[in-house]
């Protein structure tokens, strides 16, 4: 039987990474979009990329940039795809209010040059879009689902909105096989350094290990429903098997605030926090020091009881923000088949474990 041929946008990123792995492993060719950088940025794909026996044969890398039409027409032609999965995107939310502009080329704009580039090849191909939590915004009902009204609440929501609409509007338009995975946020060891989660789980390891004295954050109460990158992506290939493309919600259902995910972070690594002040003076300080499994002897760790850990930056305060996130996935349960199986705690366990080790190793 012929190979599934699957293309793919941000191969190079978090999801792209563990979308690849899994895709390679029911026996896919893969094909991704790289962008041409002036330092590598294959980090995430290179125990795949630096294997023989499966670039060129089984994962293709091809330059390109989902800003240039012209380029992704030609993909498009070459490579023939039966499936193409849109992950792509200036991902970052704080960073699309300095460069709102971008952000919108690439996170809207790109998503219309694929659909477009479809339509005019005229390929039988399925399309999957990185469409996001972040289109609630300003949540209209708690939990939120398929159902549940948007009100985006940055130039990145707002980007992102164009993207899940248009999709839409080319599936009813022109018959595509286009859907929307509304994914809540997900996480794992590799994720951006800048993202909050990866954030917190450097810098704790760093200041255990006396590379760094305080982990500086903004918005402590800010709720987040966050679940493990690579069950979330083979829900994005489950709702390409369909019969019918449809959007789905894929979320933990669970919500939890910055401040937990601190605070169980250094837990891990036998520390417990007591917090102090309010809003931007609150301050996080060392209460009590144990033995734990993954630091060994407390011996090994630098700051001593009373040391301020972790304190407030308002720069890194969003100019509108996003409360509260909590999804409902029944649709993707009954439909999909697909639920979460890591649970917060341990989402927390596997991301400091692997900080710990890489500081510990490498030493910064
Ligand atoms: P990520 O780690 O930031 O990866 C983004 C990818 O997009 C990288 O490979 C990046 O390339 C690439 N990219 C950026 N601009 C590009 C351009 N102009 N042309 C071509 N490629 C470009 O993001 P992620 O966490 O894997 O997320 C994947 C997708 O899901 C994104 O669309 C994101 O918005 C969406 N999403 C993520 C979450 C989440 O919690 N992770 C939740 C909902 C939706 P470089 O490596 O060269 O920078
Ligand atoms: N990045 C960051 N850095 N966020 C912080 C910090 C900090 O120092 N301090 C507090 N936060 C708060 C943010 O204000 C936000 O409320 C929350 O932590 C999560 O921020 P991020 O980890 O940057 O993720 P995000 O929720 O804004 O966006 C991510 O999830 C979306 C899905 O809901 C990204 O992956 C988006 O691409 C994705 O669409």
């Amino acid at each position: 039987m012929k190979k599934k041929i699957a293309l793919i946008t941000g191969i190079t990123g978090q999801d792209g990474s563990y979308l690849t792995e899994i895709l390679l492993g029911k026996d896919y060719e893969v094909h991704g979009i790289i962008r041409r950088s002036s330092s590598f940025n294959t980090g995430r794909i290179d125990h795949l990329y630096n294997n023989p026996d499966i670039l060129n044969k089984k994962l293709f890398l091809h330059y390109g940039d989902v800003t240039d039409t012209s380029n992704l027409n030609r993909l498009i032609e070459k490579t023939q795809p039966d499936e193409i999965y849109n992950l792509a995107a200036q991902s970052h939310v704080k960073v699309s209010f300095e460069i709102p502009e971008y952000t919108a080329e690439v996170d809207a704009i790109g998503t219309l040059r694929f659909l477009d580039a479809i339509r005019e090849t005229g390929i039988r191909t399925k399309f999957y879009q990185a469409s996001t939590s972040e289109l609630f915004g300003k949540v209209q009902e708690i939990p939120q689902d398929e159902k549940t009204p948007f009100y985006p609440r940055s130039p990145y929501g707002a980007a992102k909105i164009y993207g899940y609409w248009i999709v839409i509007n080319y599936r009813e338009a022109y018959n595509l096989f286009a859907c929307n995975g509304i994914l809540f946020n997900h996480e794992s060891p590799r994720r951006g350094e800048t993202f909050v989660t990866r954030k917190i789980t450097r810098a704790v390891s760093r200041i255990l290990l006396g590379k760094q004295s305080k982990l500086y954050l903004g918005n402590l109460n800010a709720k987040r429903d966050w679940g493990y990158a690579p069950e979330f992506c083979e829900g994005m290939w489950l709702m390409l098997q369909q019969k019918n493309p449809e959007d789905f919600v894929l979320a933990t259902g669970e919500t939890h605030t910055v401040r937990e995910f601190t605070d169980l972070t250094f837990k891990e690594l036998g520390i417990e926090l007591e917090w102090k002040g309010k809003e931007q003076d609150e301050k996080g300080l060392i209460k009590k020091i144990s033995e734990c499994a993954i630091v060994g002897d407390k011996k090994n760790i630098i700051p001593k009881i009373g040391d301020v850990v972790v304190e407030v930056d308002k720069g890194y305060y969003r100019p509108t923000e996003v409360d509260i996130l909590i999804g409902n996935s029944a649709k993707a349960k009954e439909k999909l088949g697909w639920q979460t199986k890591t649970k917060f705690n341990e989402l927390v366990k596997i991301m400091i474990e692997s900080d710990y080790r890489k500081v510990l190793k490498r030493g910064y």
